[in-house]
Protein backbone atom coordinates (compact mmCIF):
# COMPACT_ATOMS: atom_id res chain seq x y z
CA UNK A 1 0.00 0.00 0.00
CA UNK A 2 3.04 2.71 0.73
CA UNK A 3 4.74 1.44 -1.70
CA UNK A 4 1.76 2.12 -4.57
CA UNK A 5 1.64 5.65 -2.83
CA UNK A 6 5.00 6.60 -3.23
CA UNK A 7 4.89 5.50 -6.69
CA UNK A 8 1.78 8.21 -7.02
CA UNK A 9 3.52 10.71 -5.61
CA UNK A 10 6.60 10.14 -7.76
CA UNK A 11 4.50 9.72 -11.10
CA UNK A 12 2.54 13.37 -9.98
CA UNK A 13 5.97 15.24 -9.18
CA UNK A 14 7.32 13.91 -12.44
CA UNK A 15 3.77 15.13 -14.23
CA UNK A 16 4.00 18.40 -12.44
CA UNK A 17 7.38 18.89 -13.54
CA UNK A 18 6.75 18.03 -17.16
CA UNK A 19 4.62 20.76 -16.46
CA UNK A 20 6.34 23.78 -15.51
CA UNK A 21 9.51 22.28 -17.55
CA UNK A 22 7.56 22.66 -21.16
CA UNK A 23 4.29 25.32 -19.36
CA UNK A 24 5.47 27.71 -22.64
CA UNK A 25 4.52 24.51 -25.12
CA UNK A 26 1.65 23.04 -23.71
CA UNK A 27 0.20 26.50 -23.47
CA UNK A 28 0.62 26.67 -26.92
CA UNK A 29 -1.10 23.55 -27.24
CA UNK A 30 -3.90 24.45 -25.34
CA UNK A 31 -4.73 27.71 -26.34
CA UNK A 32 -4.93 27.66 -30.08
CA UNK A 33 -3.76 30.86 -32.25
CA UNK A 34 -6.99 31.92 -34.04
CA UNK A 35 -5.82 34.78 -35.84
CA UNK A 36 -4.44 33.76 -39.32
CA UNK A 37 -0.70 33.97 -39.25
CA UNK A 38 1.48 35.92 -41.95
CA UNK A 39 5.25 36.10 -42.83
CA UNK A 40 6.55 39.69 -42.45
CA UNK A 41 7.73 39.65 -46.30
CA UNK A 42 3.48 39.89 -46.67
CA UNK A 43 3.47 42.34 -44.65
CA UNK A 44 5.21 45.05 -46.70
CA UNK A 45 7.58 44.85 -49.47
CA UNK A 46 10.32 47.00 -47.55
CA UNK A 47 10.75 43.33 -45.34
CA UNK A 48 11.84 41.23 -48.40
CA UNK A 49 15.28 40.06 -48.16
CA UNK A 50 18.09 39.95 -50.12
CA UNK A 51 19.98 36.80 -50.77
CA UNK A 52 23.47 37.51 -49.37
CA UNK A 53 24.35 33.43 -50.04
CA UNK A 54 23.09 30.22 -50.64
CA UNK A 55 21.99 29.63 -46.59
CA UNK A 56 21.97 33.42 -45.97
CA UNK A 57 19.59 36.03 -45.85
CA UNK A 58 19.71 39.90 -45.05
CA UNK A 59 17.44 42.81 -44.60
CA UNK A 60 17.81 45.23 -47.57
CA UNK A 61 18.90 48.88 -47.07
CA UNK A 62 15.49 50.10 -46.59
CA UNK A 63 14.63 47.71 -43.54
CA UNK A 64 18.35 48.90 -41.81
CA UNK A 65 16.74 51.28 -39.13
CA UNK A 66 18.60 52.76 -35.97
CA UNK A 67 18.24 51.54 -32.73
CA UNK A 68 19.59 50.88 -29.08
CA UNK A 69 19.16 48.39 -26.20
CA UNK A 70 17.40 49.40 -22.86
CA UNK A 71 19.75 47.16 -20.46
CA UNK A 72 18.02 44.65 -18.45
CA UNK A 73 18.84 46.46 -15.20
CA UNK A 74 16.12 49.86 -16.25
CA UNK A 75 13.68 46.92 -15.28
CA UNK A 76 11.80 48.35 -17.95
CA UNK A 77 8.47 46.62 -17.91
CA UNK A 78 5.84 46.12 -21.15
CA UNK A 79 8.09 46.71 -23.29
CA UNK A 80 8.67 45.41 -27.66
CA UNK A 81 10.81 42.65 -28.08
CA UNK A 82 13.81 44.25 -30.58
CA UNK A 83 12.38 42.05 -33.19
CA UNK A 84 8.64 43.89 -33.18
CA UNK A 85 10.96 47.17 -32.05
CA UNK A 86 12.85 46.24 -35.69
CA UNK A 87 9.67 45.80 -37.82
CA UNK A 88 7.87 49.28 -35.97
CA UNK A 89 11.09 51.28 -36.81
CA UNK A 90 10.83 50.09 -40.31
CA UNK A 91 7.53 50.57 -40.74
CA UNK A 92 7.64 53.91 -39.20
CA UNK A 93 10.41 54.99 -42.29
CA UNK A 94 6.81 55.54 -44.41
CA UNK A 95 4.72 57.19 -42.27
CA UNK A 96 4.02 60.30 -41.72
CA UNK A 97 1.47 60.47 -39.18
CA UNK A 98 1.77 57.96 -36.13
CA UNK A 99 -0.27 57.34 -33.24
CA UNK A 100 0.54 55.40 -30.12
CA UNK A 101 -2.10 54.07 -27.63
CA UNK A 102 0.84 54.03 -24.65
CA UNK A 103 3.96 54.79 -23.79
CA UNK A 104 5.24 53.50 -21.04
CA UNK A 105 9.38 54.08 -21.01
CA UNK A 106 8.75 55.35 -24.19
CA UNK A 107 11.22 52.86 -26.31
CA UNK A 108 8.77 52.29 -29.21
CA UNK A 109 8.14 56.06 -29.64
CA UNK A 110 11.76 56.80 -29.21
CA UNK A 111 12.34 54.31 -32.09
CA UNK A 112 9.25 55.34 -34.33
CA UNK A 113 10.96 59.07 -33.86
CA UNK A 114 14.28 58.38 -34.43
CA UNK A 115 13.34 56.56 -37.89
CA UNK A 116 10.66 58.46 -39.31
CA UNK A 117 11.64 61.68 -41.29
CA UNK A 118 12.05 65.00 -40.35
CA UNK A 119 8.54 66.11 -40.78
CA UNK A 120 6.83 62.99 -39.41
CA UNK A 121 4.29 63.96 -36.21
CA UNK A 122 4.07 61.31 -33.39
CA UNK A 123 0.85 61.90 -31.19
CA UNK A 124 0.63 59.72 -27.76
CA UNK A 125 -1.86 58.59 -25.15
CA UNK A 126 -0.47 57.60 -22.09
CA UNK A 127 -1.20 57.62 -17.80
CA UNK A 128 1.25 58.54 -15.20
CA UNK A 129 0.90 58.25 -11.82
CA UNK A 130 -1.19 61.29 -11.17
CA UNK A 131 -3.74 60.10 -13.85
CA UNK A 132 -4.10 56.26 -12.45
CA UNK A 133 -5.09 57.34 -8.28
CA UNK A 134 -8.64 56.95 -9.31
CA UNK A 135 -9.05 54.72 -12.13
CA UNK A 136 -11.59 52.21 -12.08
CA UNK A 137 -11.97 48.39 -13.39
CA UNK A 138 -14.77 47.61 -15.26
CA UNK A 139 -16.29 44.54 -14.44
CA UNK A 140 -15.53 42.45 -17.43
CA UNK A 141 -11.40 43.56 -16.98
CA UNK A 142 -8.98 40.84 -16.31
CA UNK A 143 -7.13 41.70 -12.67
CA UNK A 144 -3.96 41.12 -13.94
CA UNK A 145 -3.60 43.54 -16.87
CA UNK A 146 -5.67 45.99 -14.66
CA UNK A 147 -2.72 45.75 -12.35
CA UNK A 148 -0.65 46.29 -14.88
CA UNK A 149 -1.88 49.05 -16.31
CA UNK A 150 -1.14 50.44 -12.61
CA UNK A 151 2.26 49.53 -12.62
CA UNK A 152 3.51 50.16 -16.12
CA UNK A 153 1.93 54.19 -15.45
CA UNK A 154 4.66 55.06 -13.66
CA UNK A 155 6.68 57.71 -15.90
CA UNK A 156 6.51 61.67 -16.93
CA UNK A 157 9.71 61.52 -18.49
CA UNK A 158 10.78 59.02 -21.40
CA UNK A 159 13.67 57.39 -23.48
CA UNK A 160 13.38 60.68 -25.89
CA UNK A 161 13.03 63.00 -23.20
CA UNK A 162 15.89 65.96 -23.93
CA UNK A 163 16.75 64.45 -27.36
CA UNK A 164 16.61 66.10 -30.36
CA UNK A 165 13.69 64.32 -31.81
CA UNK A 166 11.51 64.94 -28.89
CA UNK A 167 10.22 67.70 -30.82
CA UNK A 168 8.14 65.18 -33.21
CA UNK A 169 6.49 63.56 -30.32
CA UNK A 170 3.31 65.11 -28.74
CA UNK A 171 2.66 63.47 -25.41
CA UNK A 172 -0.94 63.55 -24.16
CA UNK A 173 -1.35 62.39 -20.62
CA UNK A 174 -5.16 61.17 -20.75
CA UNK A 175 -7.29 57.99 -20.20
CA UNK A 176 -7.91 56.79 -24.13
CA UNK A 177 -11.08 55.92 -22.82
CA UNK A 178 -12.00 60.04 -22.43
CA UNK A 179 -9.95 60.49 -26.04
CA UNK A 180 -12.28 62.79 -28.67
CA UNK A 181 -11.05 61.34 -31.79
CA UNK A 182 -13.20 62.86 -34.01
CA UNK A 183 -10.81 65.43 -34.22
CA UNK A 184 -8.26 62.87 -36.05
CA UNK A 185 -10.44 61.10 -38.52
CA UNK A 186 -8.85 59.04 -41.08
CA UNK A 187 -5.52 60.64 -40.69
CA UNK A 188 -2.73 58.18 -39.21
CA UNK A 189 -0.06 56.17 -41.21
CA UNK A 190 0.39 53.66 -38.43
CA UNK A 191 -1.14 53.30 -35.04
CA UNK A 192 0.44 51.46 -32.75
CA UNK A 193 -2.46 49.95 -29.44
CA UNK A 194 -0.14 49.13 -26.50
CA UNK A 195 -2.02 50.87 -24.25
CA UNK A 196 -4.28 49.07 -21.56
CA UNK A 197 -4.79 45.76 -21.82
CA UNK A 198 -8.34 45.26 -20.17
CA UNK A 199 -11.00 44.24 -22.52
CA UNK A 200 -12.49 47.75 -22.01
CA UNK A 201 -9.26 50.00 -22.90
CA UNK A 202 -8.16 47.59 -25.72
CA UNK A 203 -11.77 47.80 -27.68
CA UNK A 204 -11.98 51.43 -26.81
CA UNK A 205 -8.58 52.05 -28.27
CA UNK A 206 -9.13 49.41 -31.37
CA UNK A 207 -12.25 50.96 -31.89
CA UNK A 208 -11.13 54.93 -32.27
CA UNK A 209 -8.84 53.65 -34.18
CA UNK A 210 -10.64 51.98 -36.73
CA UNK A 211 -11.89 55.59 -37.51
CA UNK A 212 -8.56 57.61 -37.40
CA UNK A 213 -6.64 55.46 -39.41
CA UNK A 214 -5.68 56.92 -42.98
CA UNK A 215 -6.78 54.86 -46.94
CA UNK A 216 -3.91 53.02 -46.74
CA UNK A 217 -2.55 52.68 -42.89
CA UNK A 218 -2.07 49.88 -40.81
CA UNK A 219 -2.87 49.34 -37.20
CA UNK A 220 -0.52 47.09 -35.06
CA UNK A 221 -1.65 45.91 -31.78
CA UNK A 222 0.84 44.31 -29.42
CA UNK A 223 0.72 41.29 -26.79
CA UNK A 224 -1.45 39.02 -28.89
CA UNK A 225 0.08 35.95 -26.90
CA UNK A 226 -2.91 33.04 -26.40
CA UNK A 227 -2.36 31.90 -23.16
CA UNK A 228 -0.73 34.27 -21.58
CA UNK A 229 -2.92 35.43 -18.23
CA UNK A 230 -1.69 39.42 -18.66
CA UNK A 231 -2.70 38.89 -22.31
CA UNK A 232 -6.40 37.51 -21.80
CA UNK A 233 -8.25 40.71 -22.95
CA UNK A 234 -6.53 41.59 -25.99
CA UNK A 235 -6.68 38.05 -27.65
CA UNK A 236 -10.15 37.52 -26.75
CA UNK A 237 -10.64 40.95 -28.24
CA UNK A 238 -9.20 40.38 -31.02
CA UNK A 239 -10.05 37.19 -31.76
CA UNK A 240 -13.84 37.95 -31.32
CA UNK A 241 -13.10 41.22 -33.91
CA UNK A 242 -11.08 39.47 -36.31
CA UNK A 243 -14.40 37.63 -37.71
CA UNK A 244 -15.30 40.80 -39.10
CA UNK A 245 -12.17 42.48 -39.74
CA UNK A 246 -9.19 40.90 -41.58
CA UNK A 247 -6.51 41.06 -38.64
CA UNK A 248 -3.67 38.62 -39.42
CA UNK A 249 -0.68 38.10 -36.58
CA UNK A 250 2.89 38.30 -37.82
CA UNK A 251 5.01 35.16 -37.50
CA UNK A 252 6.95 34.92 -34.45
CA UNK A 253 6.14 38.24 -33.06
CA UNK A 254 3.03 39.17 -30.54
CA UNK A 255 2.27 41.89 -33.21
CA UNK A 256 -1.49 41.89 -35.07
CA UNK A 257 -2.02 44.17 -38.32
CA UNK A 258 -4.92 45.14 -39.88
CA UNK A 259 -4.60 46.84 -43.07
CA UNK A 260 -6.98 49.69 -44.18
CA UNK A 261 -6.17 48.59 -47.89
CA UNK A 262 -6.94 45.17 -47.96
C1 LIG B 1 3.00 48.33 -22.07
S1 LIG B 1 3.19 50.03 -21.72
C2 LIG B 1 3.53 50.67 -23.30
C3 LIG B 1 4.87 50.30 -23.84
C4 LIG B 1 5.29 51.08 -25.07
N1 LIG B 1 4.28 51.05 -26.09
C5 LIG B 1 6.58 50.53 -25.63
O1 LIG B 1 6.54 49.87 -26.68
O2 LIG B 1 7.63 50.75 -25.03
C6 LIG B 1 1.51 50.47 -21.48
C7 LIG B 1 1.23 51.95 -21.36
O3 LIG B 1 -0.15 52.16 -21.57
C8 LIG B 1 -0.59 53.20 -20.75
N2 LIG B 1 -2.05 53.05 -20.56
C9 LIG B 1 -2.70 52.06 -19.94
N3 LIG B 1 -4.02 52.28 -19.95
C10 LIG B 1 -4.21 53.44 -20.59
C11 LIG B 1 -5.36 54.23 -20.91
N4 LIG B 1 -6.59 53.84 -20.57
N5 LIG B 1 -5.19 55.38 -21.57
C12 LIG B 1 -3.94 55.80 -21.94
N6 LIG B 1 -2.82 55.10 -21.67
C13 LIG B 1 -2.96 53.94 -21.01
C14 LIG B 1 0.20 53.01 -19.48
O4 LIG B 1 0.27 54.25 -18.78
C15 LIG B 1 1.56 52.57 -20.02
O5 LIG B 1 2.37 53.69 -20.23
Amino acid sequence: MTKDIIILILLLIILLLTYFINKKKIKRLIYKNKIKKINLSELDQIFNEKLISENLKGPKEDAIVKSFIISPQNKVVGITSDYEAWIISVLSKKSNNIFEFGVGSGKTTYLMALNSNKDTKITCLTLGPDQVKNLEKESTDNKISFRNIINESIYQKFLFSGTDVENKINIIFENSINFDESKHLNKFDLIFIDGGHTYSVVKNDTEKSFKMINKNGIILWHDYVPGKQSSKDVVNYLNEISKEKNILNIRHTSLCVFRNSD
